[in-house]
């Protein structure tokens, strides 16, 4: 068809804009610290007074909401530091919703940063090997959930993908009059070698193991059905699908089978690969940094997480993409 710029943008059948983003943050004890991430260029680990002006500057540039990961200064085997009332990230959650109370902060509900082991739930060790205990890690993931609501937290995102987290988080929450605040379930998320980089940032990587007995293996999209299906029965409000990129056909049939509100995580290393190839000079990380959001808005995204969030937000006041 051939169009002006004009009739091009009137026509466009999908948008990109603001106000579907979510940056993630990574928060740490100490003050004035600003530890780069190295396998994630312009990323850190921030202590509070630092996220604090990372987070105005997000809020500036026009991002509604954040989600918080912490890295807290002990690890041990309950993961006491996740549940903590002066944990790292109820201490954070405190401080962005007393300095900045329009945005929205959304919190990371896992156990893998604050086990000495690495892994998302508790772990029985015997003889011939591990197992993750499923039904009491749910104890430890409500009272997560809880203590961040407790703290001021917008909206609760749990990751770890133990089964019944979500009924589980949802009856807490609901039990302490908290049933205002929203799950943001990561329903789909797969055991992807793209979350590398993340496990830097987060130094969250497994001590042994891997995370294949609890995160869905990259054959299957059958089963990311079935597991939206389940967390949406156990009151999930808002559910992920996790990588984005390369699991474009699981976003689009989970929003055409269910129509809910739903996320995209684009994660460390679709990040990490923008970033290295621009830094090369052989892709511009602009242009395609917006196809990659516009593409997962196309297959049915909603919300939008990124760690390009601030870099977008200019983008798009400056023109986004050309038509
Ligand atoms: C914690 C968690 C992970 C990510 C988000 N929450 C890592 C993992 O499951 O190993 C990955 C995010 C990213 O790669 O950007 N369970």
């Amino acid at each position: 068809m051939r169009q002006s710029a004009a009739l091009r943008r009137m026509v466009a059948e999908t948008t990109l804009s603001a106000n579907h983003l979510v940056l993630p943050l990574f928060v740490r004890g100490g003050k004035k610290q600003r530890r780069a991430i190295g396998s994630m260029p312009g990323v850190f680990q921030l202590s509070i007074d630092e996220l604090l002006k990372e987070a105005t500057a997000a809020v500036a540039a026009g991002v509604p909401a954040v989600l918080l990961f912490g890295i807290p200064d002990d690890k041990d085997t309950k993961a006491s530091g996740a549940y903590a009332k002066n944990g790292i990230v109820q201490q954070a959650v405190r401080a962005l919703k007393k300095e900045l109370p329009d945005l929205l902060v959304i919190t990371d509900v896992c156990l893998c940063e604050y086990m000495s082991h690495g892994h998302c739930g508790l772990v029985h060790e015997h003889p011939h090997g591990w197992e993750i205990e499923n039904d009491p890690s749910l104890k430890l993931l409500a009272r997560t959930a809880l203590s961040h609501a407790e703290a001021g937290a917008d909206m609760v995102a749990p990751s770890d993908m133990m089964d019944g987290r979500v009924r589980a988080i949802r009856q807490a929450l609901d039990q302490q009059g908290l049933s205002r605040i929203p799950i943001i379930a990561y329903a789909a998320k797969f055991a992807s070698a793209f979350y590398g980089p993340f496990r830097e940032a987060a130094e969250s990587a497994p001590k042994f193991g891997d995370r294949r007995s609890y995160q869905m293996s990259p054959a299957n999209a059958e089963e990311a059905l079935r597991e939206v299906a389940l967390d949406i029965a156990e009151g999930a409000d808002v559910v992920m699908v996790k990588p984005a990129l390369a699991y474009l056909d699981i976003l689009q049939r989970v929003k055409a089978t269910f129509g809910y509100p739903t996320a995209a995580y684009a994660v460390s290393g679709e990040y990490s690969m923008i970033k290295a190839a621009a830094a090369n000079g052989w892709i511009d990380e602009r242009a395609v940094t917006l196809e990659s959001l516009l593409a997962m808005r196309r297959a049915g995204a909603d919300i939008l997480i990124t760690y390009s969030a601030v870099d977008v937000a200019r983008w798009l006041k400056d023109g986004g993409i050309p038509a």
